[in-house]
Order: C-alpha cells, then structure tokens, then sequence
C-alpha cells in the first residue's frame, strides 16, 4: 500500500498553453485564457494542472527552448496574470504544477550568449563545448530532432552540444555552478507557491563520457547517465525537500529498475517519472514514430501491466495515454472512424487507464475525445521535430516519399496535439478569434466542450465520473494490480485488490462482441460503464466496464 500522499490521490490535467485558450484575439493561447477556463477545470473535477512552459522564449520549440527562467513569455501574458492564475486556481482547490526545463535552454539564453562569446569566458563550461573530430563533428551521435546532435560555432570554432534542436544547447550539468543556478531558479518558484514541477527530458541530465568524447565515435547513450541520480538527490535535499511539492520526471529511456531509483518510495528523488515504452512499442525499427504500424494490444498489456507489478510497493506510476508530443490517444488505441466509436472507445481507454494504479495524467481535449488532426502538407504543420524528420527522412536518406512521410505525420506527429482545445461550435473551435497559430481541427463542430458539459452521455461527463470514483474507493488509489489473460488479444482485464475489496476492469481493445470469458465474470456491484445495458454472455465492441466486490 505504501505511504498517503496527496499526488497519488490527485487527477492531473495537462495544459499547453498556446493552444488552450486566448483572451486577446492574438492567435495564441494566453494566461489569462486559462484564468478564463479554471471553472470548466473546476468542474470536470482535476486537482492539479500540470502547465507546459510559459517562460520567455523564442518559441522554437513552443517553449521547451527557455532565454529567462524567471520571466513570463509576453505571448502568454505577465507575472501579474501567473500571480493571478496561481491565486485564482488555488482559491478553487486546485494546484499548478510547471514545466522545468534544465536539460538544455535556448541559444538566447545569457547563459548561451556568454557561453559562445569566447573559449575563456567564465560561462564556457556552462555547456557542453567539443572540438571537432577529423574535420567534422566531435562524434556520431544523433539529436533526437533528426541530424547530428553537434553544431558547429564559428566564433569559436568548436561544436555545441544539443541532444534536441540546434536552438537548444545543453546544459553541463557536471559544473555545480550550473546546479545552484538551477537551484535558485527553483526555489524562485516554490517560494512564489507553485505545487511542483514536471521535469523535462531530466533523465539526460548526466552525459556518459563515451557520449560527448571527441572521438569520432558513436556516442549512443544519452539517456540515465552515470550522475543523474546523484544530481537528483542534491536536488531533492537542497530544495525540493524543503517544500510540499510533487514532482514527475520525463524520464525517457528508463527501465523498471532505473524507475525504482528515480521514483523510491523513500523520497530521495523524485515522486514519479514518466516513462515511454508504452507510446514506443509501434515504432519501426527504421523510421521510428514515422510509420503507420498499429500497436498490439497483447504488447501494451505487457508493458504496462510490467510497470504495475514492477512499481508495487516501491515507487509510484504516472498513467497517461497522451500529451503535446504524442498523437491523439482515441485515433491511436482507439477508433476515431465514426462517432459512436470515437465515443466509445475513448471512454474504454479512460477506464482502462483510470482504474490502474498511478497517478491519472490527462491530456487537454482528451476528455473530449479529441482526434487527431487532418495533416495534408508541410503547410499544415508547425513543430520543429516534424521539420526536421522530413529533412533527414525524405531529402536526405529518402527511406520514406513524401507521401509515406505526410501520412506518418499525419499518424504520429505532434501537431495533433497541438491544435486549438475544442470549446464550442462558434469560429476557430471558440479558441481564439484571430486567427490561430495552428488551425483547428475541422471537427469542432461536433467535438466540443459546450456541448459535452451539458450532455450527460458525453466523453467528458464521463471523465468527470471517472474522477469522482477515485475520490470514493481507496481501492483505485491503493490496490495493487494482477492482470488477467495477458496473451489476449482484445481483451484487457485486470484486478485490483485492496483491504478486502476487488476491483474487476474488464476493457474490449476491439469492435468486435467477445464471448466472456470466466476471468472477466460480471459480478458485485458495476461502478461505471461506458454502456448502459450490458450482456451477461458477451463483452460489447469498445466496452469498458468496471466491478466491485
Ligand atoms: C520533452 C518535451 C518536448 C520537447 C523536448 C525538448 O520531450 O516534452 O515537447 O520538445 O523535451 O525539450
């Protein structure tokens, strides 16, 4: 059962600002647009936002690219407005959460613009600095935003580190001066009363040596280097054990084993960690996220319910089916084809992930059943990653024609999730009334918040039930988790078991009737369900039902 604490009974909803809400007509969602949206929060039931970058920014990475730490980006508003926000969002109970993004900052960053001024600047060492390896790069590794992750700087002449885009040079974590600046940055925000932070991509913090030799090399490893948890735990005892914070750690790369340390029950580091295997297992071995390959449920079940298990008693999960770099999660586990099944099925994925043990993160427009977007050309996309991919992919090894490659992005790329959150029928989804900086996705009209708060039978109203039964039974919280027919091949069932009580999840990854099998047994009392007349011999297309006993 391990140890109460308010993290593990919270729901966390994710905001990406720039797509959530604008108040000015700008295009571009804004803070005091959010302030606007607190009470639709309110009611759906969340307790935590979790707010993706809003520091000033050139925007090159829509914020994961940071030039000042401690200031709002003016396309968002002012700290007034987050002062505001922070206050006004607390006044209804619920809790922010931001975005820290150390790994790297923009190359506008002072820090940066000292760091490239000269080799004996005192901010050298701040990033990672390399001399070239036989006329080229100091060595082979590669950014995760396609090409060489080096980049050469004339004045200079030597090679930048920047494991994302060429815009986002990496920190040297290894200096401490660089820590404690991080450090004061932190404590900047707690002591203004903020609940916590997400960590981006902190599990590449620490570079293996191999990996930033200039050795001509392969440097391949760039994720659990050999001092992020000694970095972490500095962090934890110098500031965060100083506050009632929560935190989560973007933690690509980790395994079971590595989650255990990141994520101890003891508290040493962090409170939780992200993980991606289950987001990687339809990847192609050639291409990547770029492939039209549709996962195996049979391989989900067994990564997922690996990291149930695994966790038990000894570090805690975060569950989630999407965020702003994944695809929409009803198009990729689900089926968006028609709207019965996009209902249907984004609500058996809901239960399914609610009713597992972790922390529920949930992705906005998600609780819509938001879809991923028509992507017809370049001109429709916006994200650097994207931009990049198709460089290397398309132009340069050509392993994908353009057509193979726009219908990947279509598929997986992270536009999907950017486009504008869904409030109404009205122009631009009721986003913005300019125009906005990504269009929205023509389904609006029918996939939207106005008209799903009202109806009872909607995805959201189903969120909001989902929510409301974690507050009720300690067993969604607190039981450990045992899965069910793991080779099935439709069929996700699980239990949970918790002071007595068992708790039956009974999910069809189908739209097919399945006869039912023992192990999914309708009994005890039936807490939710995503139809409201079930059969006692067969488990319904997308069914997701949920038993108590
Ligand atoms: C994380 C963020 C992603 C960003 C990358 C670089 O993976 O979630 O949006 O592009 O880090 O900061």
């Amino acid at each position: 059962m391990g140890k109460k604490e308010w993290w593990k009974e919270a729901v966390i909803y994710q905001i990406y600002p720039r797509s959530f809400k604008d108040s000015t007509g700008s295009g571009e969602g804004d803070l005091k647009g959010i302030i606007s949206k607190l009470d639709y929060l309110k009611d759906l039931g969340i307790d935590v936002i979790w707010l993706s970058p809003v520091y000033a920014s050139p925007m090159v990475d829509n914020g994961y690219d940071i030039s000042n730490y401690e200031a709002i980006n003016p396309l968002f508003g002012s700290m007034a407005d987050f002062d505001e926000m922070l206050s006004e969002a607390h006044k209804r109970g619920i809790k922010i959460v931001m975005d820290l993004v150390v790994n790297h900052s923009s190359d506008e960053h002072p820090w940066f613009i000292e760091s490239r001024s000269s080799r004996d600047n005192p901010k050298r060492d701040w990033y990672i600095w390399r001399d070239g390896f036989n006329g080229g790069p100091p060595n082979q590794l590669r950014s995760v935003f396609s090409g060489s992750a080096w980049q050469f700087d004339e004045k200079t002449a030597q090679y930048y580190l920047h494991l994302f885009a060429s815009a986002q040079p990496d920190l040297n974590w290894d200096n401490p001066a660089v820590r404690d600046a991080v450090y004061r940055m932190m404590k900047f925000w707690f002591d203004k009363g903020i609940d916590g932070f997400r960590m981006d991509v902190i599990s590449m913090i620490s570079k293996f040596p191999a990996t930033v030799a200039a050795d001509g090399g392969k440097g391949a490893n760039i994720c659990n280097g050999p001092h992020v948890h000694e970095y972490l735990e500095e962090m934890n005892k110098k500031v965060l054990s100083h506050y009632d914070i929560m935190t989560v750690g973007e933690a690509a790369g980790v395994t079971i084993d590595e989650a255990k340390r990141y994520a101890n029950a003891e508290g040493t580091e962090l409170n939780m960690v992200f993980q991606f295997e289950h987001v990687g297992i339809d990847e192609d071995a050639e291409t990547g996220k770029w492939t039209l390959k549709r996962y195996r449920l049979r391989d989900l079940k067994k990564v997922l319910s690996a990291w149930e298990t695994g966790l038990e008693g000894k570090a805690w999960n975060s569950l989630f089916w999407d965020n702003h770099d994944q695809p929409r999660a009803v198009s990729r586990f689900g089926d968006d084809s028609t709207e019965e099944l996009r209902q249907r099925s984004a609500k058996m994925l809901a239960v399914c992930l609610h009713m597992m043990k972790g922390t529920p993160y949930i992705y906005q427009g998600e609780e819509l059943g938001m879809t991923n977007t028509p992507i017809r050309s370049l001109e429709d996309c916006r994200d650097v990653e994207i931009f990049n991919a198709w460089k290397e992919l398309v132009e340069e090894k050509k392993i994908l024609s353009p057509a193979e490659m726009l219908a990947a992005i279509a598929a997986r790329g992270r536009d999907n999730a950017r486009t504008p959150m869904q409030w109404d029928d009205s122009l631009n989804a009721g986003f913005s009334t300019g125009k906005p900086w990504i269009p929205a996705n023509p389904n609006y009209k029918t996939i939207n918040a106005a008209a799903q708060v009202k109806d009872p039978a909607s995805v959201y109203s189903f969120y909001k039930k989902l929510i409301r039964l974690r507050k009720e039974y300690p067993v969604i919280v607190h039981g450990d988790y045992e899965v069910l027919l793991p080779d099935d091949e439709r069929l996700w069932v699980y239990r949970r078991h918790y002071g007595g009580k068992t708790l039956l999840t009974v999910c069809n990854f189908s739209g097919k009737k399945i006869s039912r099998p023992s192990e999914a047994k309708a009994e005890g009392k039936l807490l939710v369900s995503n139809y409201d007349s079930l059969s006692a011999s067969e488990i319904l297309p997308w069914e997701g039902s949920v038993y108590l006993f």
